[in-house]
Order: C-alpha cells, then structure tokens, then sequence
C-alpha cells in the first residue's frame, strides 16, 4: 500500500507487474498450443486414491483431462502424479494439487472462529505460513482456505471455519490469512495458493442447517456478506470458490451476478473460481437445472473455471462448444484464469517437491506458534472475585473433570485431515506438568463423550469435586458436533454435561469451567454454576498446554469474542451490528413474561422489539473478554468534530491499567452513521489495535478515520459515502459506553 510511495516499492512493483505480464503472455502462447479438449481438460478437478496412482488417474492425466487432483498429501504420490503430467501429458501441464488445510496440517492451529478471538492479524498470518510450509512439504500447492463466510448463525457448523459474523474483523484476517498462505510470492518454496471460500452468502443458510438456502437483500449481500471478499481479492487471493447454496432463487454456482458483474466486472478480479464439491452437477439437483449439460453450461457462463469432482464440463462442454452455446472465447478465459495460477505459483519451472528442503511438521517453532494462537484465542467470560488465576502453591488438591481433559483428538477441532493428535498437549497432562509435586492433581471422567446422556460417571466426579480445593471442569462439544454437516438446533451443552456440572458445583468447591467448542454455545443457565469460564474454542495441538497455562497465570488471557453469544438459542440471529429497527428495545420498555399481569389487554402503542422470555441482549457481546486486569478508558478526544470528504479525523483515549497485572488489551473503535440512504446498524467496528499495559500503565492510543471507512452501499447499491453526524465509540468491546461524535460535512456542495 504505503510502499508505491517510496522508490524501492515502485521497483518491487514494476518488477512484480512485469512478472504479471510475462506470465499472460506465456498463457497465451500456451492457450495456442491447446486443443479445445485439453482446455477442457485443464478445467476438471479429480479426488485422489490416496497413496498410489491408480491406472484411470495416470491415464487421464497423461490424455490432458486433468487439471487438478484434490486430497493427496503422500508427497511421493503427488512427485509421481505431477511427473506424468510434466513429462507424459503432451503438453506437459503441471498439476494443481489441492487440500482442506483449514487451520494447520500436521501441527493444529485453533479453529479459524479461535484464530479470530485473537484480533490478531499477524498471528493469523504466521499460522497460515507455518501451514502452508507443512502442506507444501507433502506436494499441496493450493489449499481451501481463507472460510470467509460471516457466520451470524451459531447453529451453523460451519461458524467454527469462519471468523465470526463482522464483516470488517473477518475482512482483515481474512487477508492476513491469505499474505500467510501465499507469502510475498506463490512461486517461493513454502508458498501455497490460497482460496476465498464460499462465494458467497453460505453464512446465511435458513435455520443454520448446512447447505440451506439463502434469501440475502442485494443490500445485505454487499454491505455484509461480500466485504470480505472483496478485501481477500484485494490481498491477492489466487482462487476463489463458489457456495453449495441458492442465493435468491440462483445457485451461487450459476450466479452471474456474484461471478460475473460482481467478481469480475465490479472488482476486476482475475483470480481463478473453482466450484465445491459436485456444486455444478447440484444445479439440477436444485431445480434450477434440466440435467448436467444444462447445469455445465449455466457454471460455465457464470464463470466458474474449473469443476470440482463432477464431470459435467468433462461429459458436455465440448459438445456445448460444438452447438455454439459456449464460446471458444469463454472457454479460454476459463483456462487462462486457471493456467495463470500454475504460472504464478511456479509449476512450469519446477513442479516437483523436495521434502528435505523444509522444516520438519511440528517443529518445535510450529507448536510454540501453535501455543501462542492458542494462548491468545481463549476468552475469559467470566472471573467472579478473581477465581482465577490458581495458585499452585496454595492448592493442595486439584480435580480436573470432563471428557474434553485429555482427550488429544477431540480438542484439535473439526477439518484436521492431516492434523496429528500425537502432537497434542492435552489440559491433564499439562496441569500436571504444571503444578508437579506441589499439589495433588486427580482425573474423572464425568461423562463418557459430550454427548452421553448416562450419569453412571457423576459419582465418582463429585466424589472427587468433594475432596479437591479447586475442580477444573474441560466440558464442551466434541470435535464431530461442528464443522461442515455438523449444524445443531440446540446449542447448549449437549448431553449431560449441565447435569454434571451443577452436580460438581452442588459440592461447593470452587469451579474454573473450560469450554471448548466449534461454536458460541447458549450457555446462560451453565455459567451460573462456574465461578470462572473460560472459552477455548477447539484451541489445536498445543491447547492443553495454553488452556493450564492460562489457568494458573503464566500468561494471561486476551482474547475477545468474534461473534455474539446468545442467552438461548431462540434468540439466533443476535448479532452487535443489528439495525435500530423504528421500537427499538430499552430496558425500561421490556416486560419479562412473568410480569405480565393475566388477561392482560393488548397494546401495541409503547412496546418495543425484544423476546417476553429473553430479553434483547446477548449473554457475551461481540469484542468482550476479560483479562487478570481491569483496564479503564478516559478522555476520549477527536482532532475535528467536523470531518471533509477529503478529510480525516483522529480519535484518541487513554488505555489505563488500572488492574493488579499486567495485560494485552485489543482496544476497538466503533462508528455509527445515525441516517442514511438505507437503514445503517447501531454499531459498526471500524478499526482496533492491541496494545500491552504493564501494571498501573497508561497509554495513549489513536485511530484515524477517512471518509473511506465510512462507505457504504446505498439504494442504488453504489458504495456511497454521505455528509451527516455519526457517533463514535472506543473502548474494550462493542457495548462500549465512551462515546464522541462528529459530523461528515460535503464542502464540494458548500
Ligand atoms: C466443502 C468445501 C471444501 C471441499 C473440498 C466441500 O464439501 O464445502 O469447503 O473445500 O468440500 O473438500
């Protein structure tokens, strides 16, 4: 950005642009060598046998009717595969050879929903990296990932993928995500291609069940749901791959006003579009097709490039050439778009891989990276009179209870196909590492799995809550309960756990409850029966150790909510970004079904929006954590109460450490536009930044907002920006009450 300012930025871009240009025109001497069923044939997507080539697959990749072989990580299979094409196929095409690497390979990161509690870009980025690196090692040049979804529906498996329901936070990681995968350049030893995924709107699936339809206002859509993506094109994403779901009555695989106007006239965007699984074959399955050739040429005008393991464009694009429905012209955009990524990413020049040439999977500095996003994933919701950090050294016995304590698998969270749970640190045998001789440290069970709805584990659980100073409680959902599929209608605890847990806390001792999960749970009745929550996420291999670590105050917690967290599943979708509506509720105004007197008339003057059994607030909101501190906000100042359109305004507050430790606090600044075009929500994150306060510090910290941050699509669905007042708040999470205003004032009108 800043860089093509300076000299030594303008080289790297010219040299960088003249890279871009040599590359279209080697797609072009090459497109000229093709025939129109090796075009096609660069455009199909094959899953792979897994640790050997079978003979179709040789076949096919000799013959040119293969483009890219998904899921093989046996990096002597993927050197064969990519041989035969190299060296047999008659054009000698390299193979793109793609992995769900979702958050990490071998060494498990926590989920992408954790990685976001971080709010720490860099950290998502080295993740990334260190992913990359590891899958690179196996032969994977292009992995599925960043998920950029906002996932504004819990009940969602898939919200464990995403990073959360704003569209800003998941924009900015999103890209960080995508920098970490294909570092500087694709065509550097380590480097993958990333993909942006699921374009788009699949967070908004009908009642959180996967794979639902999508009925999302253009407006939405583009103040929402396609910021993100937008912010990934930006950052250089190299794939991008179309949503399983119908979005307004058109498939997101056939959509052309997603793949057409939007991606590619809109953004200029000429990355490559890959469809999901068998998506393009679904189109008929969605009724919005007569059979696979229909559905094979509604994809193809789309624009999506390349086919993932249907055969629709293998069976009938030639022949749809043939009859003229899909032209040469088209058919050579789509393969330029796929051939330019195998040029990017270096294939042509080498495309074989050499393990030796990089760093051992879980290499220590992988899993100290792996503890540290765990670390700073984990959000502390609740520490009544400081129940937390322990203290080893006033602790006689500690009793840690919950199927999720020590089980190496459960805790690394769901799309780990190459996740290896001999990696894992688990929270028992961490605790015990931790506190050595000085105390005694005893495990039960509790219940069998998170969802076992038997009590036969309670007694000895509470026996042994009875006899301990302090129970540390590992509860939640297993690995299997979220992820794609994986939708839930109820999101408490599953199973018996609340039982559990109010049996443990009948004993009186104290209570530290850890929760790791692939989703906010509605956990309103459970906390009470906690002195201290503490939420982990699925945290990945080093989770154990990052989650008693925490615990025990060896480092503190920093982490903040990417997503809302509802008092009970009713309430979904509650989201802090919702609109002021025309009765917006007040606490005043809220009635609470047992005050309703009986027979009570009906009125509708004076009522406002809220549930009679569950209010209007969430039980966590968006950007909220606790520390081992208490950090205050004072004297929050602008530079300007008026900004320009060509203007600027700096906020700054003081960040004051007010608490007994020291702690990393993510200061977040939010804005609202109070009218507009259309309806704007009571609460948009703008910017955020994280700063360290050692105790009794204070720091002062500024943003500056420009009319650009303040855009947004109007009736018109243009991005506008438009003069008027907003109010301005900064502080530690989305209900902040340090508030400032300023007006946008149109000087060209003046
Ligand atoms: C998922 C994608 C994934 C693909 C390949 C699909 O079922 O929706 O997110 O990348 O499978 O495994």
């Amino acid at each position: 950005m800043g860089d093509s300012h300076l000299p030594h930025g303008r080289v790297v871009s010219q040299s960088a642009s003249l890279r871009a240009a040599s590359i279209e025109q080697q797609i072009v001497a090459l497109l000229d060598r093709m025939s129109l069923r090796e075009k096609i044939g660069q455009m199909a997507q094959v899953n792979a046998a897994g640790g050997h080539v079978p003979d179709h697959l040789r076949d096919a990749i000799r013959e040119g009717r293969v483009g890219s072989v998904l899921n093989e990580v046996d990096v002597d299979t993927v050197n064969e595969l990519q041989r035969i094409a190299v060296e047999e196929s008659r054009l000698g095409i390299p193979l793109l050879i793609g992995r769900d690497v979702i958050h990490g390979f071998a060494t498990v990161f926590p989920i992408p929903l954790g990685q976001a509690a971080t709010w720490q870009p860099a950290m998502v980025t080295e993740g990334a990296r260190i992913a990359a690196q590891e899958a690179a090692a196996h032969g994977v040049n292009w992995t599925f990932a960043p998920m950029i979804d906002i996932a504004r529906d819990p009940r969602w498996g898939r919200v464990a993928e995403s990073f959360g329901e704003d569209p800003y936070l998941t924009g900015v990681l999103g890209a960080a995500m995508v920098r970490g995968f294909q570092g500087n350049d694709l065509a550097e030893t380590g480097s993958i291609a990333a993909c942006a995924k699921h374009f788009a709107g699949y967070g908004a699936s009908e009642s959180g069940r996967d794979y639902n339809t999508t009925n999302i206002p253009e407006n939405e859509l583009r103040n929402v749901y396609l910021r993100p993506f937008k912010a990934a094109v930006d950052a250089g994403v190299a794939t991008l791959m179309t949503s399983f779901s119908d979005l307004d009555g058109v498939p997101a695989t056939a959509n052309t006003f997603l793949l057409r106007q939007v991606l590619r006239e809109e953004w200029r965007a000429n990355s490559m579009v890959v469809s999901d699984w068998e998506s393009i074959r679904q189109l008929a399955v969605h009724g919005f097709t007569e059979n696979d050739r229909e559905s094979a040429y509604q994809a193809a005008t789309a624009g999506v490039d390349m086919e993932m393991a249907s055969t629709t464009y293998a069976d009938h694009l030639e022949s749809l050439v043939k009859d003229k429905r899909v032209t040469e012209q088209q058919i050579n955009t789509m393969v330029s778009n796929i051939l330019r990524v195998k040029f990017r990413l270096g294939l042509f020049d080498n495309a074989h891989t050499d393990p030796s040439r990089f760093t051992a999977v879980a290499d220590p500095s992988h899993l100290r990276a792996a503890y540290d996003a765990a670390v700073a994933s984990a959000v502390l919701l609740k520490n009544d009179d400081w129940a937390l950090p322990l203290h080893a050294d006033e602790l006689s016995s500690v009793a840690v209870i919950g199927p999720l304590a020590d089980d190496p698998y459960e805790q690394l969270g769901t799309w780990i196909f190459d996740g290896d749970a001999a990696h894992s640190r688990t929270v028992l045998q961490s605790v015990r590492d931790l506190v050595g001789d000085r105390a005694t440290v005893e495990y039960a069970r509790g219940v069998q799995t998170t969802r076992s709805t038997g009590t036969e584990g309670f007694d000895s659980a509470v026996e042994l809550a009875a006899r301990s100073d302090v129970v540390i409680c590992v509860l939640g959902e297993e690995a299997i309960l979220s992820g794609e599929a994986h939708c839930r209608a109820d999101i408490t605890l599953p199973g018996a756990q609340d039982a559990l847990l109010e049996a443990i806390a009948a004993t009186g001792t104290k209570v530290v409850l850890v929760i790791m999960a692939g989703r906010p749970l509605a956990l309103e009745h459970t906390v009470k029966h906690a002195h201290a929550v503490l939420y982990a996420w699925h945290p990945g291999s080093m989770g154990g150790k990052a989650i008693a670590d925490l615990l025990f105050g060896v480092v503190s917690p920093s982490g903040k909510l990417p997503v809302t967290f509802p008092r009970v599943t009713g309430q979904i979708p509650i989201y802090y970004a919702h609109k002021h509506t025309g009765k917006p509720a007040t606490f005043e105004s809220f009635t609470h079904i047992e005050d309703i007197e009986p027979r009570a008339h009906q009125v509708s003057v004076g009522n406002t929006s809220f549930h009679l059994d569950a209010g209007f607030t969430p039980l966590y909101a968006f950007g909220f954590g606790l520390s081992y501190s208490h950090v205050e906000y004072e004297h929050l100042l602008s530079s300007s109460a008026v900004m320009t359109m060509n203007g600027r305004i700096t906020f700054g507050v003081d960040v004051v450490n007010a608490g007994p430790r020291p702690v990393d606090e993510t200061v977040q600044l939010y804005v609202r536009d109070l009218v507009g075009d259309v309806t704007r929500p009571v609460k948009e994150l703008k910017a955020f930044t994280r700063v360290h306060l050692e105790r009794g510090e204070r720091r002062h910290v500024e943003f500056t907002i420009t009319p650009r941050d303040l855009a947004f699509y109007g009736r018109a669905q243009r991005l506008i920006v438009e003069p008027g007042r907003f109010h301005v708040w900064i502080g530690g999470h989305s209900n902040a009450e340090l508030r400032t205003e300023f007006e946008l004032v149109d000087d060209h009108a003046r």
